[in-house]
């Protein structure tokens, strides 16, 4: 990495993007950020004291390649990290299929867009981060569709860093992170950290070798522990959970 890598945020308008932005940008990172809200990106570029803004909306291929080709035209990335997501919880029976079928577009289509078309504009061995979420892990009640959204990035991203050794690909588990996303649990979230906790867990991991950089511990490996055992058992507790909700 250079001394002052030249690092895209997708998803930089808002919650651990935003705050990713700005602890890059104090670190002398030259930033690109994108999103749908172009006032908003302006708003944090003149905070961070200057950034390069390229609007885009996920759900819409050709808004990427456009900001792509503008961002190549430039010079090339060192790295990228893919945040950019919705999150509308729900029981299965419960969900309206319209808002469905867009998290399925914006979580999982847009994560596989930008794994398509991100890797144009890095430097040879760059990186690429995207974004599932420990809702990924294992199946749990009230979390639909969003957790098999998630279940799929992780699985997307464990396929591109299987397919492009010439990359440097990671993934990113967060926990919850108290942003606009977890406003809509209604329920007393474990471990709930806050965006600047969540950003400085990014950067370090992103800085180091592990492919998974997940966070806080004091959640993520009790969760991996449920997820390794077998259905008979795991699916005991997430029995439990569904019941709890009930009450
Ligand atoms: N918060 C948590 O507890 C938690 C836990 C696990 C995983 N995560 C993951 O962490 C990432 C960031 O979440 P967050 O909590 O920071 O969410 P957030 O505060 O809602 O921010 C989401 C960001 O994504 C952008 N975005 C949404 N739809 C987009 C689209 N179609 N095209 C382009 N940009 C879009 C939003 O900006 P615009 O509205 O301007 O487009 C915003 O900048 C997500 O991938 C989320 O799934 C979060």
């Amino acid at each position: 990495m250079t001394e002052t890598p030249r690092i895209w945020i997708i998803g930089a308008s808002d919650g651990i993007g935003r705050e990713l932005a700005r602890q890059y940008a104090q670190e002398g990172a030259r930033l690109i950020l994108s999103a749908r809200r172009m006032a908003a990106l302006e708003e944090l570029a003149t905070r961070i004291g200057g950034a390069e803004i390229r609007p885009l909306d996920v759900a819409d291929r050709a808004s990427i390649e456009e900001a792509a080709r503008a961002i190549a035209a430039t010079g090339p990335v060192d790295r990228i990290v893919h945040l950019a997501a919705l999150y509308d919880p729900g029981r299965i029976a419960d969900l309206d299929p319209d808002k469905a079928a867009q998290i399925i577009t914006v979580n999982l289509t847009g994560s596989f867009h930008i794994a398509q078309i991100g890797p144009r504009v890095l430097r040879a061995g760059g990186q690429i981060a995207l974004c599932g979420s420990v809702a990924g892990y294992i199946g749990l009640p009230q979390g639909q569709i969003y957790s098999a959204t998630k279940a799929g990035v992780i699985n997307l991203a464990e396929s591109l860093r299987a397919e492009r050794a010439d990359l440097d690909v990671r993934l990113i588990c967060p926990g919850f992170v108290e942003t606009r996303l977890t406003e809509k649990n209604d329920f007393k979230m474990p471990a709930l950290i806050k965006p600047e906790e969540a950003a400085t867990a990014i950067r370090k991991g992103l800085a180091g070798r592990r492919f998974e950089i997940h966070f806080p511990h004091r959640l993520t490996r009790s969760l991996k522990l449920v997820r390794a055992l077998p259905y008979a058992l795991s699916m005991r507790l997430t029995r439990r959970l569904s019941r709890e909700d009930d009450t």
